[in-house]
Order: C-alpha cells, then structure tokens, then sequence
C-alpha cells in the first residue's frame, strides 16, 4: 500500500516515519517547503540515533528513509492507498484540503485526518465520497506512543473502518475505536486530570508542588499535572480545555481555569519558554511540596473520582467500549491503571458517594455524577465481572 501524508510537522514526519518503518512506500507533501526540510533533517538525526544505538543497521535505516518522497504537489496522491492529513487545526482549511483530496486520489482511497478536536463529519461533509473519510488520531511522539484512536464520522462505511484499523494494527499501534465526539476519547477523559487540579490550587488547597507530588508519588502518575501542563505547553493545553468546553456547548465540568490562562497569556508556557507552573531558567531550583500524607490523599481521590466519573460517562454516552476507554487512558496518557478497573476496585458506591459529597458542598453542575454509575450502585454491578 502506499501511503501519503499531508502536512510535514510534528505529527506528519512522525507518521510518515512509523508508515515507511512498516515497509510501505510514503510520499510526504507540506506547502511549506523548509516544514519538508526541517522534517528530513530530522528524520536523519532520528535513524542516525536508532543506528548508534543498534536499533537498526545502516542499511535498514538508509531503506526506511528512502521509501520517504517529498512532493511538491497534492496530484503526488493520486496513486495513494491511504493518505493521512496532519495539517494546521483549522476546520475551513481541512476541509478545503479534503475537498481536493476527493476530487484527486483514487475513489478506493480512504483519507483520514489526524485531528485531536475538529469534528471528523464534518471533514468529510466536504467530500463527494464522505464514506471514505475517518479520523486515525495517533498521540505525539507519533513513532513512541503505541495508542491510536480511530474515529468514523456518522458517514464512514464499515469497510473504511475495518481497513483503517487492521492497517493500523499491523503496523504495531494499539487502536481503539472512537465515537465523533469533541476530544474522542483521550482528550475527554483527561480533562479532569488538569481541571480539578487547577481548581484545588485555585481554591488555595495545595500548591502546584504538592498537587504534583500527591498524584505522582500517592496516585502512581507517570508526571503531575502541573508537570505535564508545563511539558505540553499552557497555550496548547488551555486552547484544547476550552475548545472541548465550546464543542460541548459550556458544559461546566470542561470549564476552563483562569490560572491557566493568565500563564498562557504572560508567555509562561511552561519547557518551552522556561517558564510555566514551574521556574526552569538554569541554577532555579524547585520547589518542595508539603507532603503530608492526609492532605495528598485527599487531592488523589478528587482528581481521581473526577476522572473516573468522566470515563463512566464516556461509558454511559457509547463514545467507546469499556476495554477502549481503559486501554486509551493507560497506553495513550500512561496512566496506571484504567479508569473503570480502578474504579472497580475502589467500589463504585464510593466513588458515587464521594461525587455526592462533592456535588451537595459546592452545588455545582461540575460534581454531578455520571448516571452509568449511580445505577451500577442501584444494580449491584461493576464495570469487569
Ligand atoms: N502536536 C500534537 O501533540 C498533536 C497530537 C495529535 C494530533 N495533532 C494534530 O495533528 C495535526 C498537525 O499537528 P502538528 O503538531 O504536527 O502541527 P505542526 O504545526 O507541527 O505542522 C503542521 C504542518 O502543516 C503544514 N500546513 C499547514 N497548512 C497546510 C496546507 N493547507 N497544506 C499543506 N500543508 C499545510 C504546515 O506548514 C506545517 O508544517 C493537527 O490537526 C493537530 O491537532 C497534534
């Protein structure tokens, strides 16, 4: 099969990479000609580590990069099996681009968009043939991260699923299938994960530091959410938070936090500008957190139960099975566990009481609990047995 991919950034040389790795000829096209540079000069600098390291033999580094073509136009995809677009999110330019991919690749060709949070119908809407269209969202760094979410827009025929996804399995990906639905599954599921932190800083429970230190070292997260926030970038982070708030009509449990907004809008981005959360210019030292242990346990259960709650409705509205939702959140973000087993083995009627308790103190919308678990509870059932 050969494969194109549309868009020579971040995301399109990592999927051309992962593409050409699985032996398929790939043909890469940016309409900006130094994005195709960059992305071949750092391809090199890739496979050049991967030799050094005994990954791969020269020779088979030399064969991988050599099935990836740039081309300088789009009729360059004429002939592809599968074209991938990993351009700008911007729904007006996706969809302008889809409508020439249709007009120009073979009528068996499926395009598929690598969108985190544009609705995928409404990409294929612009197409004659919308049957063929479908979100394939791999997670950044595309080559590294095994978890693939594979979104079919209310117009995608079956058969465009099933060989989207047995591609992608075969080229070693973990896919999961995912409803058109804002942030898909992942991006859903997460948001508590940094909401309910920023709220418990925000309402001076915890500094960043021991928010941080209570979900990494007590809850078993690869990285705090302060942490992550920082290594994401605060622009990147609050624009997803608040578009997700947006495409769910201003549901307050994805209200977006002004903390995080005012760090976005001072430059305090987080790595990338040395400065976030976290002060990362040289010699600066971080700070230590309080590590009481009463008081960590107490910040876990909140983020947690916020998020199991998110996963339990994620459940309840069929955006995805019960094995997709945990498989997405433990190989697409690290988490530890899944969401619904974890919440199995806490016992689903505390996880309803303490949404409860949260819901009576603060009357806020935000703390109201999923129905998928309050009638569980009324059930006697649990998410694996
Ligand atoms: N960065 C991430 O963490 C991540 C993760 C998953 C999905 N995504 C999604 O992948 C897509 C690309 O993200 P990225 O981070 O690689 O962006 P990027 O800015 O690194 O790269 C985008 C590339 O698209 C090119 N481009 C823009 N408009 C174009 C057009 N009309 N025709 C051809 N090329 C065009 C740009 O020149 C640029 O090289 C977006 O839809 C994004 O939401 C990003």
């Amino acid at each position: 099969m050969k494969i194109g991919v549309l868009g020579a950034g971040s995301m399109g040389a990592g999927i051309a990479q992962v593409a050409a790795t699985s032996k398929h000829q790939v043909v890469l096209f940016d309409a900006n000609q130094e994005a195709i540079d960059k992305a071949f000069t750092s391809l090199n600098k890739i496979f050049n580590r991967l030799v050094e390291k005994e990954k791969y033999t020269r020779q088979e580094a030399d064969e991988i990069l050599a099935r990836i073509q740039p081309i300088s136009k789009l009729q360059g995809f004429s002939d592809c099996d599968l074209v991938i677009e990993a351009i700008i999110e911007n729904l007006e330019i996706k969809k302008s681009v889809f409508k020439q991919l249709d007009e120009l690749c073979k009528s068996d060709c499926i395009l598929a968009t690598n969108t985190s949070s544009l609705s995928v119908s409404a990409i294929a809407g612009a197409c004659s043939k919308p049957h063929r269209v479908i979100g394939i969202h791999f997670f950044n760094p595309a080559p590294l991260m095994p978890l693939v979410e594979i979104i079919p827009a209310i117009q995608t025929a079956e058969q465009t699923v099933s060989a989207s996804k047995d591609l992608i399995d075969s080229w070693g990906k973990r896919t999961v299938i995912a409803k058109d639905t804002p942030g898909f599954i992942v991006n859903r599921v997460a948001r508590p994960f940094y909401g309910e932190a920023l709220r418990i800083y925000e309402e001076g429970i915890a500094d960043f530091a021991t928010i941080d230190w209570a979900l990494k070292e007590l809850g078993g997260f690869r990285m705090g959410p302060f942490t992550l926030m920082d290594f994401i970038g605060n622009d990147v982070n609050y624009a997803v938070t608040e578009s997700v708030f947006e495409a769910f009509y201003y549901d307050p449990r994805y209200k977006p936090s002004f903390t995080q907004k005012r760090h976005a809008e001072a430059g305090w981005l987080g790595r990338k500008t040395k400065r976030g959360y976290y002060d990362y210019a040289d010699g600066a030292e971080l700070p230590e957190p309080n590590t009481d242990k009463a008081l960590g346990e107490e910040i876990v259960w909140r983020v947690l139960v916020m998020l199991i709650n998110e996963a339990a409705d994620a459940l309840f509205l069929n955006i995805a099975n019960r094995d997709d939702i945990d498989t997405a959140m433990t190989k697409g973000v690290n988490y530890p566990k899944g969401l619904l087993k974890w919440a199995d083995e806490i016992g689903i009627a505390k996880c309803v009481n303490k949404l409860d308790e949260l819901h009576d103190t603060y009357r806020e919308d935000r703390y109201r609990c999923s129905l998928q678990l309050r009638r569980m509870v009324m059930k006697g059932q649990t998410f694996y047995s």
